[in-house]
């Protein structure tokens, strides 16, 4: 009989395992969000000596004691084995962890501004911090998503020629961070000599090595934000054609699997949805617009697929609308899932709770549930400890984010705790015959419509 495939991590162990004996350099990581945190615990595994640093005294603290304060699959078990191995180490101070580093890599947010650009004043901050205490012949990698020609800023606000500046843009998804940081698809490094981007490349072991890019600062840093404004873009195309399977009675998950067996397309990231969103697609699809406007480019696509992907989640509302004769104002509506997709407890320009909020403003009680968040009020919204509870009573129901246990539900019970049968599935999780067959009147993305009006249970 074949062998079960080994466990995710069990596969950590091996590699922990291997590495116990590797030369290891030492590095600081600037930052302990997704990204910083995950690379450090990464890079510990790698076999390097890792110091953390985080301007938050009090998620050192949590950190330090093994707590990690986000959701991520296998994280807090990898931090904790990186911590009793002595290879990690987590502190406030980055000049003092900047200053015994060989490597420093900056893990900081680049949130968006008001006019959606990236803004970069934690990044400069921390350049400026550390500078003069980095060692002759240190690097500094930045790990941050940063707008083309940052690179070349932080090399001349540094202003020191015994320090070399490179680029390693991320590119982990949340939920699937540390797989994506140990085996990712490529590993992209620019700088102004080869010497220095191999150097960088080395941090990431023999496995890292056949997928690597060495290439020229400006040109790792648009990479990334080219790879994500495709992906953004993309999305926006499939969720443009389930919205023409909708008018044609078409299904979209067919139409998919046919466009995604060309080769030259590919079946990944093909899952219609309530608009993409989350701490990357939407920041990174503005920033790279605006860089190219400075550059005297107008990318007319990526902006339309921001324009248009506002208008799918948008959808998503008319269609409760529409399911509940037009008017959502004293209507009680559940949410299921409010993070931007499922694994994640990340909130950021989540569509889900776009949606919920928009609802909520119209004049609707919301009453959402989410595995990661907490109950209590968010925004207006009433959030729930359990997917029944916050479906009591309820009008309609909408799936906005594609949490396992949501398809798994018991429909026959949910029909019996709410009083309509409204069912709206931004994300196609449920059978649409087996909602139909539990009265409800069943919406989904892109599906061919079973049932057109809601039936209303006394
Ligand atoms: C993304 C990129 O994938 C990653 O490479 C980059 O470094 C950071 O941004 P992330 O934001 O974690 O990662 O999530 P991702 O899985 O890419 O999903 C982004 C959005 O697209 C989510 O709202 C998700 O629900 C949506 N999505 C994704 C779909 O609607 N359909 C799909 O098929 C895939």
């Amino acid at each position: 009989m074949a062998e079960p495939p080994a466990r995710y991590s069990d596969q950590v162990r091996q590699l922990f395992e291997v590495q116990r004996a590797a030369r290891g350099r030492r590095i600081a990581v600037i930052g302990a969000g997704y990204v910083g945190l995950t690379l450090s615990a990464s890079l510990a595994l790698l076999g390097h000596g890792v110091e953390c640093t985080d301007r938050s005294p009090g998620r050192v603290a949590e950190l330090a004691d093994g707590r990690v304060p986000i959701v991520e699959e296998g994280l807090t078990e990898l931090v904790a084995m990186m911590l009793a191995a002595g290879r990690l180490r987590f502190g406030t101070g980055n000049a003092q962890a900047a200053g015994r580093a060989e490597f420093v890599f900056l893990c900081l947010p680049t949130p968006g501004d008001a006019d959606g650009l990236a803004d970069l004043s934690f990044v400069r901050a921390v350049a400026a911090e550390i500078c003069p205490a980095l060692r002759p012949g240190a690097t500094l990698v930045i790990k941050s998503t940063v707008p083309v020609g940052t690179g070349e800023m932080l090399e001349q606000a540094i202003g020191r020629c015994d320090v070399n500046v490179a680029s390693n843009p991320e590119f982990l998804a949340e939920g699937s961070a540390i797989r994506d940081c140990l085996r990712p698809d490529r590993i992209v490094i620019g700088a102004r000599s080869g010497a220095v981007a191999r150097d960088v490349a080395d941090l990431y072991g023999p496995a890292g090595q056949s997928r690597l890019i060495l290439t020229d600062l400006a040109s790792a840093e648009l990479i990334k934000y080219a790879s994500n404004a495709y992906l953004a873009t993309r999305l926006t195309f499939v969720n443009s054609i389930a919205e023409v399977c909708e008018a044609a009675g078409a299904d979209i998950h067919s139409v998919m699997a046919g466009m995604g067996s060309d080769h030259r397309i590919g079946a990944a990231f093909l899952q219609p949805g309530p608009g993409w969103g989350g701490s990357c697609l939407p920041k990174d699809t503005k920033a790279l617009v605006d860089a190219a406007e400075r550059l005297g480019c107008d990318l007319a696509l990526v902006k339309a697929a921001i324009a248009e992907n506002a208008q799918h989640t948008r959808r998503v509302v008319e269609k409760v609308v529409a399911g509940l004769d037009g008017n959502v104002s004293g209507r009680r509506i559940a949410v299921w899932g409010l993070t931007f997709k499922a694994g994640t407890d990340d909130l950021r320009d989540s569509p889900a709770l776009v949606i919920a909020r928009h609802l909520a403003g119209l004049g609707a009680a919301v009453q959402a549930y989410d595995p990661t968040v907490r109950a209590g009020t968010l925004e207006g919204i009433e959030v729930h400890s359990s997917s029944f509870s916050a479906c009591k009573d309820a009008d309609a129901l909408i799936i906005g984010t594609e949490w396992p246990e949501f398809a798994a539900a018991d429909l026959a019970a949910l029909a019996a705790v709410m009083s309509g049968r409204v069912l709206i599935d931004a994300r196609n999780l449920l059978d649409p015959a087996a909602a139909a067959a539990e009265g409800f009147a069943y919406v989904g993305t892109g599906r061919p419509v079973l049932q057109k009006r809601a039936a209303v249970v006394a």
